[in-house]
């Protein structure tokens, strides 16, 4: 099995090397709003007023709505999202719903799942689903699968590598059994609920709305986009982004 994964490692070490070229202790960071914004550390820090999201500003909203092998999810998810969501995943709240253009077929108080890229693209969204609903690091997962040569096969050592403690055997007993067709069910439900409804993937909504001009923003400039679109004080990485004023 062939697992390339250059791009996610590359990320996660320019990241790690960015917060730990942060000047401040913890604590020092978690002192203002400000400073804990800057330093990435707002969910880390204890103080309920610095976490208040009056203060803070409401996350910006991106839902992304998606197929597990469609190459133009896969470029999305690993050239757009990946690298915006590394950086900006203090003020940005993304959720995954893999599904896109399948179809579901109620069968014997279940469902039968047809997918646009065959079975293996239904595998792959019922594990992405799956993981999404068992574990914190679903994103981490779903990224290095998606920036493998091979999805379907990938997903075995990507799971290893950021949810070492979630057993495959658990993860395949909810892909193949009730709870993964349930919530499949949902990521259905949710696509074919989209008001305009979808007409390709990835199909993106900003705080729940889309329009020609979002999903081209989203899709092309989604940094500036979030960063400008961000209401409170925006962290350092954002630069001038949308900003007249620095208040930092
Ligand atoms: C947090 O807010 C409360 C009231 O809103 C205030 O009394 C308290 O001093 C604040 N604490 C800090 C650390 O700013
Ligand atoms: C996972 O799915 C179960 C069953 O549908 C649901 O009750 C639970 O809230 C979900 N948990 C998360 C974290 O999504």
């Amino acid at each position: 099995m062939k697992v390339d994964l250059p791009f996610t490692l590359t990320l996660i070490v320019h990241f790690s090397s960015l917060s730990s070229s942060c000047p401040y202790t913890l604590a020092q960071c978690c002192s203002s709003l400000n400073s804990a914004v800057q330093c990435g550390v707002l969910k880390q820090c204890p103080h309920t007023n610095l976490t208040n999201s009056h203060q803070a500003g409401e996350p910006v909203h991106l839902d992304v709505y998606y197929e597990s092998l469609c190459p133009d999810c896969i470029l999305y998810l690993t050239q757009v999202l990946y690298p915006t969501w590394v950086l900006l995943q203090d003020i940005l709240c993304v959720r995954l719903v893999p599904f896109g253009n399948a179809q579901e077929i109620p069968s014997e108080g279940k469902y039968i799942f047809k997918c646009q890229h065959g079975e293996q693209e239904c595998l792959g969204n019922m594990i992405q689903t799956c993981l999404l609903n068992m574990t914190d690091n679903a994103f981490l997962i779903i990224f290095c699968m998606e920036a493998s040569t091979d999805v379907i096969a990938a997903a075995k050592s990507c799971v290893h590598l950021y949810s070492p403690k979630l057993s495959w055997e658990r993860l395949m007993s909810c892909v193949d059994g009730d709870v993964g067709n349930q919530l499949m069910h949902q990521n259905a439900l949710r696509t074919n609920a989209l008001d305009p409804p979808h007409q390709f993937v990835p199909w993106l909504t900003i705080n729940g709305a889309h329009t020609d001009d979002l999903q081209k923003k989203a899709t092309t400039s989604l940094f500036p986009l979030i960063c400008s679109m961000y209401k409170g004080i925006k962290p350092v990485v954002c630069g001038n982004v949308g900003q007249k004023h620095r208040r930092i």
